[in-house]
């Protein structure tokens, strides 16, 4: 199958089809079961400016409302990087005597709160009015509506032109990326940055993070499509930053035409992009095989381990299990429940699969003989947290970048 690319018109060709399946973030009540909604999730890349893209999409507002399930300072890892991330806004970015700086996709403030913190002038923009009424709680300036070209005029209008635009894990949940960039075109002080990291195509595929693939996650960038995006909606892709967030990301820096330098990091990416093959079609062939074998050995496990007699419990419940449990059909069979520490999650069930989500004391009070960890991007903070499960002979199953025991 294909599609027109959303960034230019092009045509999209698929290469990796995940099935029917749920939304990522819509754990639900179980007496809310026959009110899901299903869609095919399957993605494909641009022929012409290679941004990769998800062929069907879940309109956006089934994805964020008033009971959106993700809280972004549900780790301790995350709310120091985005501290760090908004000291270095404040040292380095700003100039003038009053800078503003806006955020799209503020979620809870875990990023705007030390900006709130220190007095400077700033804006969340954020669609989900639960996540954002945790914002305003942090003392964070919050407008309760999704970002494009409508509202970043109304925020020109009455704030005046941004000098940091910020997003974190938002920029490819927005399906309408030439309103989005309008937007921050419209918004953008003269000498402004447009900042946002996001999961890295690269890393998708280097090491067959298929769990990444979810309907929130609309685009999945590179630094070749960043590019090519950056030169159609009229600005310069300037700096990339590799990072560890959600097993690894790039930071991309936008700025106006010749405003700023690009540093050698651009060019350096890019380079390394063309050696891995990472805009042709045998690379995407690739990943599509890596993708049913993990699915394969993942499945022939589990039942290996039910078979055996001995028990197995997830451990973390991000929107990436979802895909995981739909496309390889595991479901309370098979892993009977997942422990999750996010309060709103508790309680419900994982869309599609319908695995219960309980607390971590469910996982703590009667170890498993196994804990499949969903959320293998926080491995480091959760086998240190959960030391003694190990202690007790307990061990965890990863199936990233393949299926191991550890
Ligand atoms: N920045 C946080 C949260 C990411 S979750 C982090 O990195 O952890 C994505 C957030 O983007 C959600 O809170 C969602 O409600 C918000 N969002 C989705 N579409 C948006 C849009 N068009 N404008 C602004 N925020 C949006
Ligand atoms: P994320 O990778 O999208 O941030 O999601 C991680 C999920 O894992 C989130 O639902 C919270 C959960 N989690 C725990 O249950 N315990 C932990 O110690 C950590 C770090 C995360
Ligand atoms: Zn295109």
């Amino acid at each position: 199958m294909h599609i027109t690319c959303r960034v230019c018109g092009g045509n999209v060709q698929e290469f990796v089809d995940l099935g029917r399946q749920t939304m990522a973030n819509g754990f639900l009540r179980p007496e809310d079961i026959d009110s899901e909604h299903f869609f095919r999730l399957a993605v494909g890349m641009c022929e012409s400016c290679t941004t990769v893209q998800l062929l069907e999409e879940v309109p956006q507002h089934l994805r964020y409302h008033n009971a959106y399930r993700y809280h972004a300072s549900g780790s301790e890892s995350h709310r120091k990087h985005f501290e760090r991330n908004a000291r270095r806004f404040m040292e380095s970015e700003p100039t003038g005597p009053d800078p503003f700086i806006v955020e799209i996709g503020c979620n809870d403030g875990v990023m705007l709160a030390t900006i709130a913190q220190a007095g400077v002038r700033h804006l969340g923009v954020e669609p989900s009015g639960n996540v954002a009424e945790l914002a305003r709680a942090k003392g964070v300036r919050v407008l309760n509506e999704f970002f494009d070209v409508k509202t970043a005029f109304a925020i020109r209008a009455e704030h005046g032109r941004a000098d940091v635009i910020f997003g974190a894990n938002t920029i490819c949940h927005i399906a309408d990326i030439e309103s989005l960039f309008l937007g921050v075109e419209a918004l953008l002080a003269p000498d402004g940055v447009f900042v946002f990291e996001e999961p890295y195509l690269g890393t998708i595929v280097g090491r067959t993070a298929f769990d990444q693939i979810y309907d929130e996650h609309v685009f999945y960038f590179t630094v070749r499509s960043v590019q090519a995006i950056a030169d159609r909606f009229g600005l310069e892709l300037v700096d990339v930053e590799q990072i560890p967030m959600h097993g690894g990301e790039i930071r991309y820096t936008l700025a106006r035409p010749s405003r700023r330098t690009p540093t050698p990091a651009v060019n350096a990416l890019l380079a390394e992009e063309r050696t891995r093959r990472l805009a042709e079609p045998d690379t995407f062939e690739r990943f599509g095989n890596d993708v049913k074998r993990v699915r394969g050995d993942l499945v022939a496990l589990l039942r290996e381990i039910r078979a055996d007699g001995k028990r197995v419990v997830g451990y973390g419940a991000p929107g990436k299990c979802t895909t995981v449990t739909n496309y390889c059909e595991i479901g309370p069979d098979l892993v009977p429940f997942i422990c999750d520490s996010t309060p709103s999650k508790q309680g419900h069930l994982v869309s599609g699969s319908h695995i219960p989500v309980r607390p971590p004391e469910a996982f703590s009070q009667d170890y498993p003989d196994f804990a499949l960890l969903f959320a293998w991007n926080h491995a480091d903070e959760i086998m240190a947290k959960e030391k003694s499960f190990r202690d007790a002979g307990g061990k965890w199953i990863l199936y990233i970048p393949d299926v191991h025991i550890v």
